[in-house]
C-alpha cells in the first residue's frame, strides 16, 4: 500500500526528503517496491498545502522557487491553506507524518508535541528532530507502541548513516561498554578547514552553505548538538536515560589557530569526541575537544564526516564512519526510516 506523508516542516531536510522521493520514485517502487505520496505540507514560513489524492512535487518546488511560498501552486479540488500544523497532523488523511519543524533542541518543541499528536491520531512518525527523542524518548516510545505505530528517528544521529540501526540490530545480544565518537559535522569540518588555514568565521560561513550547520549554530559550535545525540545514544543503544546536566560539554570556540597548529607540530589533531561509558549501571558522559593523534582512526575523519565507535563485550571495537550532516543525506536517513516502518507496518 501506498504511504501517504504529512510534512510537517519544509525547510532544507523536508525538501531534501521530496526531492528524492521526485526524483526516484518509480526506482523506489521498482526495486524496494516502496511507494508513497504527499498529502499535506504545512510549514510556519511557506505555507500549508493539502490534497488527500496527492501533492504534485514538481508543481511545489515550481511554486517555492517562484515565489519563495507555497501560494503560486496551482489552485487544484480539497486545496486548503494556512492550516496549522497540528491540525494538518489530525485532520489529513496521511497514515505518516514527516516531522521536520524547526524545533528548539532545549525544549524539544514543537517537535515533541507533533509527534504525540501523530500517534494519538495513529498515525507514524519519522523525525530528525533530537528533542523528542533526547527528551520525550519513554513517554513518545510507549504512545507509539500503544497506538501500534512506528517511530523512526535514525537521522538524529550521524544523519542517513545507520548510528542507531546498526547497534539495534547488528549488535543486538552483545553488550556495549563504551561509545566514542565524532558526532558533529559543523565542528569537525571547522576544525578541518581550520587546519588548512581558515579563520573559524569563513569555514563556519562555509558548512552553513552546505547545509550541514544548524539554524542557530551556536548550538553546533559550543557541543549542545553533539551532547543531545550523546543522550540519544545513551538512551536508545545503551538503554539507560542521561540528563543533559550529567554530561560534561565543552565547545570549539576556545580552540585558537595556534592551538590547530602547535597540535598538528606534535603529529596530533583536535576532535570533539562525543564519549559514553556504562560503569554499574551508569553512564558516564562527555562531549569536549581532545588533540588526539595522527594514527588514531577517528583523527582520519575529516571535512563533516562522522565516526562512531562501539566498545563490544564479545565483538570487540566496531567503528562506523559516514556522513553526519548534510541535505541528501539527512533527507535519506528519512527515507529509510520510512521504508522501514512500510516494512514493519505493512
Ligand atoms: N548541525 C549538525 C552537524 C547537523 O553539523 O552535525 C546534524 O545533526
Amino acid at each position: 500500500m501506498e504511504q501517504r506523508l504529512a510534512m510537517i516542516g519544509f525547510g532544507t531536510v523536508g525538501q531534501a526528503l521530496a526531492r528524492i522521493l521526485l526524483e526516484r520514485g518509480e526506482e523506489l517502487k521498482r526495486k524496494e517496491g516502496y511507494s508513497a505520496r504527499i498529502t499535506a505540507i504545512s510549514d510556519t514560513v511557506k505555507g500549508a498545502l493539502y490534497h488527500p489524492d496527492g501533492l504534485d512535487l514538481s508543481s511545489v518546488f515550481r511554486s517555492l522557487e517562484e515565489a519563495g511560498t507555497l501560494d503560486a501552486y496551482p489552485d487544484t479540488v480539497g486545496l486548503k491553506r494556512d492550516w496549522d500544523s497540528l491540525k494538518t497532523i489530525r485532520e489529513t488523511n496521511a497514515d505518516t507524518v514527516v516531522e521536520v519543524t524547526f524545533t528548539n533542541v532545549d525544549t524539544g518543541q514543537p517537535a515533541i508535541d507533533h509527534c504525540r499528536a501523530a500517534f494519538e491520531a495513529g498515525k507514524n512518525v519519522v523525525t530528525t528532530n533530537k528533542g523528542p527523542v533526547a527528551l520525550a524518548y519513554r513517554e513518545l516510545s510507549s504512545l507509539a507502541a500503544e497506538n501500534g505505530v512506528g517511530w523512526g528517528f535514525e537521522g538524529t544521529v550521524m544523519s542517513g548513516t545507520p548510528a542507531l540501526r546498526m547497534p539495534r540490530t547488528a549488535l543486538a545480544g552483545d553488550r556495549i561498554r563504551e561509545i566514542r565518537g565524532i558526532l558533529n559535522g559543523t565542528s569537525n569540518y571547522i576544525l578541518t578547514r581550520m587546519e588548512e588555514g581558515k579563520s573559524l568565521e569563513e569555514a563556519l560561513s562555509e558548512a552553513r552553505s552546505k547545509g550541514y550547520a544548524e539554524a542557530d549554530p551556536t548550538s553546533d559550535l559550543e557541543g549542545f548538538d553533539a551532547l543531545y545525540k550523546v543522550m540519544i545514544l545513551s538512551e536508545v543503544v545503551l538503554g539507560v536515560p542521561l540528563d543533559r546536566n550529567e554530561v560534561e560539554r565543552v565547545g570549539i570556540a576556545q580552540l585558537s589557530a595556534e592551538d590547530i597548529r602547535g597540535a598538528k607540530e606534535e603529529g596530533k589533531r583536535w576532535k570533539v569526541l562525543g564519549r559514553l561509558r556504562e560503569e554499574g549501571g551508569r553512564v558516564i558522559a562527555s562531549v569536549k575537544p581532545v588533540p588526539i593523534p595522527e594514527t588514531d582512526p577517528l583523527a582520519g575523519v575529516r571535512g563533516a564526516l562522522n565516526a562512531l565507535t562501539y566498545e563490544c563485550d564479545l565483538l570487540g571495537p566496531v567503528t562506523l564512519v559516514g556522513a553526519g550532516a548534510g541535505r541528501s543525506e539527512t533527507g535519506f536517513a528519512l527515507l529509510a526510516d520510512l521504508i522501514n516502518i512500510r516494512r514493519q507496518y505493512p
